[in-house]
C-alpha cells in the first residue's frame, strides 16, 4: 500500500513537471545575475536612496540562497567565477557570528527595534524621520513586515511579531484579501481614509514584500520547531501565519488569474487591483520586481510543503513559472560586457506625501537593475532550478 501510495506521488509530480514545460532558460540564470551585480559594484553596502537598507536585505536573502549552488563543485564548474567572491564573503559573515563587531551589531539592532515609536494600536513605525517628521509620523508601512518578522522571532517575540502582522491586516485589507500600502494613524494625510487611515491602493511591491516577509517568518519557525526553543505559544503563531499566509496567496492567485484575461499573461500589475487600467495619460504596468518576488512566494511554499491544498498547489506553481517567464521575455537582456540586464522596476513609492492615489503609482518611474528587482530575479530563479530539478 505505501509502494503504491509513493509511486503515484512520483507519476504525480513527474506529470506536473511536464504539463508545466519547465521553461530551460532558468538555468544558470541566478548566478548570472548575481555576477552582473558583482560586475556593476552593487550590494557590498546600503546605497544612500531611501531603500538603501531593504535592497540590501532581500540581497543578503539571494546571495544565502545562493551558496548551496556552488557547494557542489561539480555543479559549479559551469558557472562563472566570480562567484567565488560573493561565496567566501557570506563565509566569512556564517564563520564570524562569534565576533564581537557583529554581537554587537545585533545588539545594536535590539535596541533600536525597542526604540521604534508606536502607534496607539501597538503598530511599528515604518520611518521615523526625524528630518521630516510630520511627513512620516504615525505612517506604519506592509512593507516594513519583509524585515521586522524573522527579526523579532529570532528574538523571541513571535506573538509580537503576530501583533504587528494583526494590525496591519485588521486596517490593510482591501475586503478581497489584497492589502493596500499602509495607514495613518493620525489620520493627517490627504489620502487617508476617513475612518481607518488607510492608503488607497494595492502597490505590488509593498504586498510582495509583505507576503516574502511572511514567507520567511514561516520558515524561521519552523526552522526553530526542532529546538527546545519552539514553545506551545510559537506553534500556535506558526500555524496563524500559515493560515495568513494562504489566504494571501490566495487573494494574489485570484488577481493574477483576473489579469491573465487581459493581457494573456500572468503578470504582478503596479497596482494589482486595476489591471490594465489607464487614468487620463497615465497608464498602469507590469512591475518586475512584485512579479519576480510573487513568483518566489508562490514557488517555494510548493517546494517545502506549506500549500497543503493540490488545486492550489497546482495554480500558484502555474501562474509562478508564468510570472518569470513573462519577466525573462520582457525585462531581461544580456549587455555588451555580457552582463545580464533587468529593466522595469518601479521606483519607490511613500506614503509620505499628501495626494497618493492609483494615478500616483502608475506615474513611478521604472529604473533598470534595481537590486530589488535582480535580488528577487536570483531569489525566483533558484527556485525554479530547484522544481524544474
Ligand atoms: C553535483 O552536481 C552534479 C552535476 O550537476 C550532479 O551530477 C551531482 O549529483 C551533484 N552532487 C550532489 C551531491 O548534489
Ligand atoms: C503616534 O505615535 C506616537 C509616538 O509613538 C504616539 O505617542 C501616539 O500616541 C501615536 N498616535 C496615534 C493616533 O496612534
Ligand atoms: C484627467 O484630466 C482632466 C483634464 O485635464 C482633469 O480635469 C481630471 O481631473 C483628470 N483626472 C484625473 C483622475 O486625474
Ligand atoms: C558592463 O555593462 C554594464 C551595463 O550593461 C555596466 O554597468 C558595467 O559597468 C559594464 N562593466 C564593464 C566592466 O564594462
Ligand atoms: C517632507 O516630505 C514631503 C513628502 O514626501 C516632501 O514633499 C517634503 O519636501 C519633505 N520635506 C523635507 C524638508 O524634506
Amino acid at each position: 500500500m505505501v509502494t503504491i501510495k509513493l509511486f503515484l506521488l512520483f507519476v504525480t509530480s513527474d506529470i506536473i513537471v511536464q504539463a508545466l514545460q519547465c521553461p530551460q532558460s532558468a538555468y544558470g540564470q541566478a548566478s548570472a545575475m548575481i555576477a552582473s551585480n558583482i560586475v556593476r559594484n552593487q550590494g557590498a553596502a546600503a546605497s544612500s536612496s531611501g531603500t538603501g537598507l531593504i535592497e540590501l536585505g532581500i540581497f543578503y536573502q539571494a546571495v544565502a540562497s545562493a551558496i548551496p549552488l556552488s557547494t557542489n563543485a561539480t555543479a559549479a564548474v559551469g558557472l562563472p567565477l566570480d562567484r567565488f567572491s560573493i561565496g567566501t564573503e557570506m563565509m566569512y559573515q556564517y564563520a564570524e557570528t562569534g565576533d564581537e563587531a557583529l554581537a554587537s551589531a545585533i545588539s545594536a539592532s535590539q535596541d533600536s527595534l525597542a526604540a521604534q515609536p508606536r502607534n496607539d494600536n501597538g503598530g511599528l513605525w515604518y520611518y521615523d524621520n526625524r528630518n521630516n517628521i510630520t511627513a512620516y509620523r504615525n505612517l506604519s508601512y506592509t512593507d516594513g513586515m519583509y524585515s521586522y518578522p524573522s527579526f523579532a522571532i529570532l528574538n523571541s517575540a513571535a506573538n509580537r511579531m503576530q501583533k504587528q502582522l494583526d494590525i496591519l491586516s485588521a486596517i490593510c485589507d482591501d475586503g478581497t484579501g489584497l492589502w493596500v500600502h499602509g495607514y495613518d494613524a493620525l489620520g493627517e494625510h490627504a489620502w487617508a481614509n476617513a475612518e481607518t487611515g488607510a492608503s488607497p491602493s494595492v502597490w505590488g511591491r509593498s504586498l510582495a514584500w509583505y507576503t516574502l516577509g511572511v514567507l520567511n517568518a514561516i520558515e524561521t519557525l519552523q526552522s526553530l520547531s526542532s529546538s527546545s526553543s519552539m514553545t506551545l505559544e510559537s506553534k500556535i503563531v506558526r500555524s496563524d501565519i500559515s493560515l495568513l499566509f494562504i489566504n494571501l496567496i490566495n487573494a494574489q492567485l485570484v488577481a493574477l488569474e483576473r489579469g491573465l484575461q487581459i493581457n494573456g499573461k500572468y503578470s504582478v500589475w503596479q497596482v494589482v487591483d486595476l489591471p490594465g487600467a489607464s487614468i487620463n495619460v497615465s497608464k498602469n504596468f507590469v512591475e518586475t520586481s512584485a512579479s519576480l518576488m510573487t513568483a518566489y512566494s508562490l514557488l517555494r511554499p510548493v517546494r517545502l510543503d506549506i500549500i497543503h491544498n493540490t488545486q492550489l498547489r497546482d495554480r500558484a506553481r502555474k501562474a509562478a513559472v508564468g510570472l518569470w517567464e513573462n519577466v525573462f521575455e520582457t525585462q531581461v537582456n544580456r549587455g555588451g560586457n555580457g552582463t545580464l540586464n533587468l529593466g522595469g522596476t518601479s521606483s519607490i513609492a511613500s506614503l509620505s506625501g499628501q495626494s497618493i492615489d492609483a494615478k500616483y503609482y502608475f506615474d513611478r518611474p521604472t529604473v533598470d537593475n534595481s537590486l530589488i528587482g535582480t535580488s528577487a530575479f536570483v531569489l525566483a530563479s533558484l527556485e525554479l532550478e530547484k522544481l524544474c530539478g
